[in-house]
């Protein structure tokens, strides 16, 4: 059972995840930054300080236990460390002044805010990103040693010296464009020996930490309305299985992997699936049926 990906349950997973991520809210919220302080746009610094020391002694927790004045603390706080530094103080009335530039504005407000400080968000990415640069590396090395050792094996030689004959027939112009065949005829092998390699696959981005992660919510909930599905189906309804969900049976009982069940002949296929392998009786008398014929042809 692996859910492959479509584009379709992609996007929706992202409108999905854009929904539950809460709306991205910067500076003072709804708020207005010198309302909250109490304070004109043209106040000076001193006047803001000010302010901002007479508002949070009245509104401090300790001295008033109200929750609103407390959620009004935070506010007054958070207000007056923009404000005191002239420099997200300018930010923020460029910010009031052009509220079309929506996208400048969050860019410098994170980089201001969250510059120095770090987001446990941005470390979560930075880690996933990490992971999976490493993740990538790791699977193209690996992929490549594997192509070059078969390509050092003899049956790899032979095969490109078979396909070359074939391609050039002892052609006359042979030695002109040699070099562009051999390439052609590599890449052609090459492509060819990738189904082939098994236990080092081509490096694919679906696969990387990072990636999952994000799609952990799509591929779970893909899975799960499989089972149902299934339990539905063939548990509930006791409807025969339909030719995938057969083939999916015949793959796993016959421990065959998914890329390598695609290159199975469709006759060879419709015997199998024929035969019912994932019933433990059907499976144990074609594994025996297979033995006696490989032990006839020795
Ligand atoms: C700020 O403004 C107040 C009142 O207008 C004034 O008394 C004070 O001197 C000013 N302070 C500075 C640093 O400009």
């Amino acid at each position: 059972m692996a859910p492959e990906i479509s584009w379709r349950g992609l996007t929706a997973t992202l409108v999905v995840l854009l929904l539950i991520q809460p709306s991205i809210s910067i500076y003072c919220d709804d708020d207005d930054c010198y309302d909250l302080l109490g304070v004109s746009q043209y106040a000076n610094s001193s006047e803001i300080k000010k302010a901002y020391y007479k508002l949070s002694l009245k509104h401090h927790p300790d001295k008033n236990p109200d929750p609103e004045s407390k959620k009004l603390f935070v506010k007054i706080a958070n207000a007056y460390e923009i404000l005191k530094d002239e420099s997200t103080r300018a930010q923020y009335d460029y910010a009031i002044a052009h509220p079309e530039e929506v996208f400048y504005n969050t860019a410098r407000y994170y980089q201001a805010y969250y510059g120095h400080k770090t987001d446990p968000r941005a470390v979560l990415v930075g880690l996933l990103l990490v992971l999976s640069a490493f993740q990538y590396m790791n699977q193209l090395t690996r992929y490549k040693q594997a192509l070059d050792m078969v390509k050092r094996t003899p049956a790899y030689k032979n095969k490109l010296k078979a396909l070359e004959l074939e391609r050039t027939g002892g052609a006359t112009n042979r030695k002109k464009s040699n070099k562009q065949m051999n390439k052609k005829m590599e890449e052609d092998l090459s492509n060819e020996l990738e189904l082939q390699i098994k236990g080092a696959e081509k490096p694919s981005v679906w696969g990387l930490v990072g990636v999952r992660f994000i799609l952990l919510p799509y591929a779970a909930g893909k899975m799960l309305l499989w089972c149902v599905r299934w339990l539905w189906r063939y548990k509930v309804k006791r409807a025969p299985y339909s030719w995938e969900d057969a083939s999916y049976l015949t793959r796993r009982s016959l421990g065959v992997p998914h890329d390598s069940w695609n290159y199975i002949d469709e006759s060879t296929k419709e015997d199998l699936i024929g035969r019912r392998l994932w019933e433990k009786s059907n499976l144990q008398s074609y594994m025996a049926e297979m033995r006696k014929e490989s032990k006839r042809r020795r």
